[in-house]
């Protein structure tokens, strides 16, 4: 209802000041499926002016969106089979990045301050070493003044291999899809259990939960996983899925906690991986070109690059970090979600860990003063 709302708002309020423009049009993208980039938002709005009385918000965004990346690169449209490939970005919110905010994301860490805090970030450490010796990952320190070849790095526990990321990746990015869609589960149910509204969590953590997904659709076009590698994601999937099922019910607020800390060695690795390739250490992705899934996804152009992935990736990641780490400084019975109808760009979620909870709230009052600028605008606009 209220997303229908700030659509019909953006779309009768042409006179708004550029400012208040500039935020309204961003409540009518967080109201649509996806962040367009800047080159769509004009369409978008003109979409928008006949959308009062055309098809459905949804179904317009996914042929915008479709036709927007079938027009960069003339994808043919079968006409008499059942494609088993779908195109286009046609999937949940998510952000779509410009090249200045895909440089500004900086690894950050959140202080534990309580013994909740303490104990999650205790208990990502323990996941990360379980991994690393899982995954025989040493991350030794490259010796200063060294003459050694990548290949000596690479054997000397030095430097991962493309393989070696890769399935770091993989493994990481399996996992990273849980908790978001648990969460959400749990409190999709507590909303029809205890028959009260949610205040707006919900479908951040759906969003979550699908984008972590579409990291690993990403990924594993690169390369199929072995037997052995899905059995293992198979066993940590159903560790995970339960233990923090129950852990949500107990403290919703610790897990949030603990994704934070999770997302922060995310971030990290990214991090790592961005400067690895950048630096020349692992060629085999230096020309690698972007799966078609990202370049649908990010919106990225058709000549991308396995670097650009993984800059939008990271970028995610980040928000990850920040939305987490801001829902975990809420009161989660009774808060409403700060990024419900909006979400900073990564000017902020790359630089600021998190919103503490009366940053939160004067986040969530500005939206709605936005929201009542552009009703109030569209009205006056009406009334001429
Ligand atoms: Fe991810
Ligand atoms: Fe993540």
């Amino acid at each position: 209802m209220l997303r229908t709302t700030l659509q019909r708002s953006v779309t009768l309020g042409s006179g708004m000041s550029p400012s208040c423009l500039r935020a309204s049009t961003s409540l009518y993208y967080m109201s649509s499926r996806t962040m367009m980039t800047s080159a769509t938002r004009t369409n978008a709005l003109q979409d928008a002016k006949a959308e009062a009385v055309s098809t459905s918000a949804h179904t317009k965004n996914v042929l915008a969106n479709t036709a927007d990346v079938a027009g960069k690169e003339h994808i043919p449209v079968p006409k008499d089979i059942v494609p088993s490939e779908i195109r286009g970005d046609w999937v949940l919110f998510h952000p779509v990045y410009t090249p200045e905010e895909l440089k500004a994301v900086d690894v950050l860490h959140q202080e534990a301050k309580t013994f909740p805090d303490k104990f999650a970030v205790a208990l990502v450490k323990l996941c990360r070493l379980g991994f690393d010796f899982v995954s025989r990952y040493k991350a030794k320190p490259i010796p200063p003044n060294h003459n050694m070849s990548l290949k000596e790095l690479r054997d000397g526990g030095y430097l991962l291999d493309d393989a070696g990321w890769l399935a770091r990746i993989l493994f990481l990015e399996s996992i990273a899809g849980v908790p978001g869609m648990c969460a959400a589960t749990i409190r999709h149910l507590r909303s029809l259990r205890l028959m009260r509204r949610d205040s707006g969590w919900i479908h951040t953590l759906l969003e979550e939960a699908e984008n972590e997904r579409m990291h690993l659709m990403t990924f594993m076009t690169i390369k199929e996983p072995s037997i052995f590698f899905r059995a293992l994601i198979l066993g940590a999937q159903g560790v995970m899925y339960n233990m923090f099922f129950l852990s949500y019910l107990i403290s919703p607020a610790t897990c949030h906690r603990f994704v934070g800390y999770l997302e922060e060695e995310a971030v990290y690795t990214y991090t790592r991986a961005i400067r690895e390739l950048e630096e020349g250490r692992i060629p085999e992705w230096e020309n690698l070109p972007a799966p078609n899934i990202a370049i649908d996804y990010w919106h990225l152009p058709p000549t991308a690059k396995m670097l650009d992935v993984l800059y939008a990736v990271r970028s995610d990641e980040s928000t990850h970090r920040f939305v987490n780490h801001s829902l975990a400084n809420l009161d989660n019975k009774n808060d409403v979600n700060p990024f419900a109808m909006r979400e900073p760009d990564m000017h902020v979620k790359g630089k600021v860990i998190a919103f503490e909870r009366e940053e939160s709230k004067k986040y969530v009052q500005e939206s709605y003063d936005i929201l009542e600028n552009a009703r109030r605008e569209a009205r006056e606009q009406v009334a001429k």
